[in-house]
Order: structure tokens, then C-alpha cells, then sequence
């Protein structure tokens, strides 16, 4: 039996071990957080995150092999291999603020590692860092005069949030990273083993430290950059009258481009992609690459452009004023099928439209608990309505900000019926019946389309 230990039950933590615990009955898997309402909830039947799926592994092996717990000093003491998965959020104070990862979270776990070690252990660097982390972390860990050693490894996280149990039931590859000596070469081999009790043994990748610690940032980046590309073209097919989907789909039956990634939408969101890229961009700057820099950070800036950009639309296509009018934003997550408001673009596009001094009732299924608390400064000024159907009553606009599948299944006559006319709605996702719409008698505004419009231009009041 092997011991192994996670600090960090959010939702890399928390999604990723349960499953690792499912296929490796012999081995025993504690999790463990500071946040101690976190570790509760963990503990209960209403876990903290919604992920689909997870509920079931979770009551699986919770009790079993599987352990979620706040004491991390005894657990550290008795682990023989320690994944740690703390937040690696982007810096907001002092030298690369704004763009450096905030290691803090840790530098401080590291350290908890030493203080409490009495056995030599596996240290794996499960979230998102900047390539050569590992360097530091083995300085702070092998410090010790006690003659434990510590092997590092990489072992970065590629799941997505809303498909996290099967990207890890079922990962395109599993990426491991350690040092090329004999003790590093064990550790990575160890490693592989757990993994390889689901995981075919072609899809485990073994690298240097570097370029698994590297390749984290890039897969992101490089997400990031299709999503940025195709919503650069929506902006022109708008002006062209091409379609988007048609674009994205002639372009993506080339098997050199690819398919996936190439949903033009109203931006991408999360609490890794901007973070990532931006940390990439500083590690570019700081090792004297300024023009690498400035071509990653172009796809933080098209990202923005394009909220921006959806949000300046409704104004302009609501006759140039929004203030006062009702709309109702259709989702608040950063994507279908969790809760995580992190970055979401939809909290975005809510904060431009309340600096139009528009009237915003936002509805989502699973997110509007997080949303209320990212919108704390402005909670006053925004109404929090499950009921899709209540929340567009007597509204303005709609904008579809989150591809629910909920939303292609509601009642559109009935909430037309119900709203102020002429209706709007703006489709940040591209996700319903455009025509249709329009033929309710919606004035539809697709990304990447010519908008489904009776009214004569977007900005006839000021032609
Ligand atoms: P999260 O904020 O949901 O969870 C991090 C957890 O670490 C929190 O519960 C926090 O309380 C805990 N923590 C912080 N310091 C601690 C300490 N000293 N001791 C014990 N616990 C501590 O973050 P997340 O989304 O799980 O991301 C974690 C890392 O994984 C990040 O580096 C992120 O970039 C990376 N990652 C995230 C995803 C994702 O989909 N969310 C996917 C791949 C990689
Ligand atoms: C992303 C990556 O897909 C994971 O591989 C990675 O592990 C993770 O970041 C991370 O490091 O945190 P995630 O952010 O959970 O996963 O979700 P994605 O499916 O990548 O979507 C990100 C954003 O892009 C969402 O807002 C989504 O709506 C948007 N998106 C995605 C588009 O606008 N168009 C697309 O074609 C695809």
C-alpha cells in the first residue's frame, strides 16, 4: 500500500483523486485543505463543487480509501508520495503583478512538506506553475539537514471543469515529469505505475522536469489562441456577412487545423486561461523574449475585445440605451455544466451593462451562488432569478451567455409573449434556432452572423 496525500481539495484536488482512488483500491488517498468548510463539505452529501459524475465515485470510496481531513501536518508525516494541488493565481502585488504566478500557496506548502517530514517522499507538482518551479521547490525541500530526500515531479492537470471524471477516467495522456537522475527516474517510474492501472501505458508521457512544467502553459496557451482566432473572424464575418459556423466548419474539416476549440463565442473563460497565458507571457519578458511576449498576450487582449465587443453590440442594437431596461442574462458560469464563475465572460458582459445602468436580472442553473459572490460590489444592482421564464418576464433583451443545454429546450413563444417589445436576443454562444427566433418575432444577434433583424441598422438612431 502507498500513502499518498493530496493538499488542495478544490477542484483539481477534489475531482482528480477520487477517481485515482477508484482504480487503485490497494493505495490509501488523503485530501487535505486549510479551507475547513471546503474539507466539510467534502465530507457530506452536497460536495462543494458541481462536477457530473463525481458525486457517485466520491461516495464510492469516501470512507474506503479515500479521506478528506484538515489535519495536514500528521497526513504529511505519514505520506509516502504528496500531489499537491493549491491555487497558483496570478500575482496582484509587487514585482510581475498583474502576470506572475503567486506561488505563496506553494512556497508555504513546500514548507509544511519539510517541517513535517520524517521520511524521504515523491513530491508532485500537480497545478499549473511556471517552468522551472521545480528548481525552487527541490532547494526549499532537500534543505533539510536531516538527510531525507525529496524527488520532484511534474505532473500537470489537463481536465477540463463540467467533463473532469472523464478526462480523468479516460485522459488523452497523462504527462510526468522528473529529473534525469536514478532517484528521479524512480519516482517518475513509480508514478507511471499508479497511473497505469487505468491509463494505457502509451498515453503516460515521460519528460524532463522542464518540459512538462512547459507544456501545462503551452496546452493552454495554444487552447486559448483557437478560441481567440475563431472569435477574431467572427468580428469580420459580422462585417462580411460569412457565417461563423460555416467558417469554423470549412476550415476545421482540415486535419492539419482540427475541429475542436473552434466555437466562436462570446470569450473564453475560467480561472486558467487568461492566468496561464499571462504567466507565460512573464516568463517569455523575463527571459528576454519580448516578442514572444506580445504574441501570447494578443489572445488575452482578442478575448477581451470580444466581450467587450458583444457587450457594445446590445447597447448599439438597443437603440443606443440600455439604461433602465430589463435584460435578462442566460447563464453565469464560465461554461456549461459546472458552477465556476471564475473569469466568466457572462460576469463580464453583466459589469458593462450594469455601467450602462441597465436593469440585470441573471439566471443560471448551478452558478448563481458563485455569481453573487463575485458580484458582491454590485449585488444590490443585479436580481438572482433561477427560472429562466421569471427572469426574462417583462424584459428588454436576453443574452445567452453560457451554452446550458436547458436553454434549446425552453418555451420561446412563452417568453416572447412575456417580454417588452421589440425583443431582443443577443447569442453569445451561438446555441439556438436563429431563425426561428426570428420568426417568433425576435430581433436575434448571433456571434460571427449577420444579426435576424426587423429593425432597419444596429445604430439607425445615430444614422
Ligand atoms: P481551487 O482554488 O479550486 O483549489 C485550491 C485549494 O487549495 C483551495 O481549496 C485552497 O483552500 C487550497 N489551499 C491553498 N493553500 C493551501 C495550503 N497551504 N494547504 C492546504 N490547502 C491549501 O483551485 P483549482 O481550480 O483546483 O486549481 C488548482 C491548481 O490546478 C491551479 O494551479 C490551477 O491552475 C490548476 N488547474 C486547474 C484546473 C481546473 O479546471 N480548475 C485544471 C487544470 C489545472
Ligand atoms: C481548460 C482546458 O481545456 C483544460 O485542458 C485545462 O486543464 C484547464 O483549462 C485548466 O488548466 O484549468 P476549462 O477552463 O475547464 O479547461 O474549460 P474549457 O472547455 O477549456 O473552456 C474554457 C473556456 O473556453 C470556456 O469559457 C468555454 O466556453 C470557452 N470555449 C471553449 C469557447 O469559447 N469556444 C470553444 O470552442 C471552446
Amino acid at each position: 500500500m502507498t500513502n499518498i496525500l493530496c493538499i488542495g481539495a478544490g477542484y483539481v484536488g477534489g475531482s482528480t483523486m477520487p477517481i485515482m482512488a477508484s482504480h487503485c483500491p490497494e493505495h490509501r488517498i488523503v485530501i487535505v485543505d486549510i479551507n475547513e468548510a471546503r474539507i466539510a463539505a467534502w465530507q457530506s452529501d452536497q460536495l462543494p463543487i458541481y462536477e457530473p459524475g463525481l458525486d457517485e465515485i466520491v461516495r464510492q470510496t469516501r470512507g474506503k480509501n479515500l479521506f478528506f481531513s484538515t489535519e495536514i501536518n500528521r497526513h504529511i508525516a505519514e505520506a509516502d508520495i504528496i500531489f499537491v494541488s493549491v491555487n497558483t493565481p496570478t500575482k496582484t502585488f509587487g514585482q510581475g503583478a498583474g502576470r506572475a504566478a503567486d506561488l505563496q500557496y506553494w512556497e508555504k506548502t513546500a514548507r509544511q512538506i519539510l517541517e513535517n517530514s520524517t521520511s524521504s517522499k515523491i513530491v508532485v507538482e500537480k497545478s499549473t506553475l511556471p517552468v522551472r518551479t521545480a528548481e525552487a521547490m527541490e532547494r526549499i525541500l532537500n534543505s533539510n539537514g536531516s538527510g531525507l530526500h525529496f524527488d520532484i515531479l511534474s505532473n500537470p492537470e489537463f481536465l477540463a471543469e463540467g467533463t473532469a471524471v472523464r478526462d480523468m477516467q479516460n485522459p488523452d495522456r497523462v504527462l510526468i515529469g522528473g529529473r534525469e537522475t536514478e532517484s528521479g527516474q524512480k519516482a517518475v517510474e513509480r508514478l507511471v505505475e499508479i497511473y497505469a492501472q487505468w491509463v494505457p501505458r502509451d498515453r503516460i508521457i515521460t519528460t524532463n522536469l522542464w518540459s512538462s512544467e512547459l507544456s501545462k502553459l503551452v496546452a493552454n496557451a495554444f487552447l486559448a489562441q483557437r478560441i481567440s482566432s475563431i472569435n477574431a473572424i467572427s468580428a469580420l464575418c459580422e462585417k462580411t456577412e460569412a457565417d461563423i459556423n460555416e467558417v469554423s466548419n470549412a476550415i476545421g474539416r482540415d486535419e492539419r487545423i482540427g475541429r475542436y476549440f473552434l466555437r466562436a463565442s462570446v470569450g473564453f473563460g475560467g480561472s486558467c486561461f487568461k492566468k496561464d497565458i499571462l504567466n507565460l507571457v512573464y516568463l517569455c519578458e523575463h527571459y528576454g523574449l519580448p516578442e514572444v511576449a506580445k504574441y501570447w498576450e494578443q489572445v488575452v487582449a482578442m478575448n477581451e475585445y470580444q466581450e467587450a465587443r458583444f457587450a457594445a453590440n446590445m447597447v448599439t442594437s438597443m437603440f443606443n440605451t440600455i439604461a433602465g431596461k430589463r435584460i435578462a442574462l442566460f447563464g453565469a458560469a464560465f461554461k456549461a455544466n459546472t458552477d465556476d464563475t471564475r473569469e466568466s465572460p457572462a460576469l463580464e458582459v453583466c459589469r458593462a451593462l450594469l455601467a450602462e445602468q441597465a436593469d440585470i436580472v441573471l439566471t443560471d442553473p448551478y452558478a448563481l451562488d458563485n455569481a453573487r459572490y463575485d458580484l458582491s460590489d454590485l449585488v444590490n444592482r443585479v436580481t438572482f432569478e433561477i427560472d429562466p421564464y421569471v427572469a426574462s418576464f417583462r424584459a428588454h433583451a436576453i443574452a445567452i451567455l453560457t451554452e446550458w443545454s436547458l436553454y434549446t429546450q425552453l418555451d420561446y413563444e412563452r417568453i416572447y409573449n412575456s417580454m417588452v417589445k421589440p425583443a431582443f436576443i443577443f447569442d453569445g454562444r451561438n446555441l439556438l434556432d436563429h431563425k426561428k427566433l426570428y420568426e417568433m418575432g425576435f430581433n436575434v444577434y448571433p456571434i460571427g452572423k449577420p444579426p435576424f433583424t426587423r429593425l432597419l441598422t444596429n445604430n439607425f438612431m445615430h444614422a
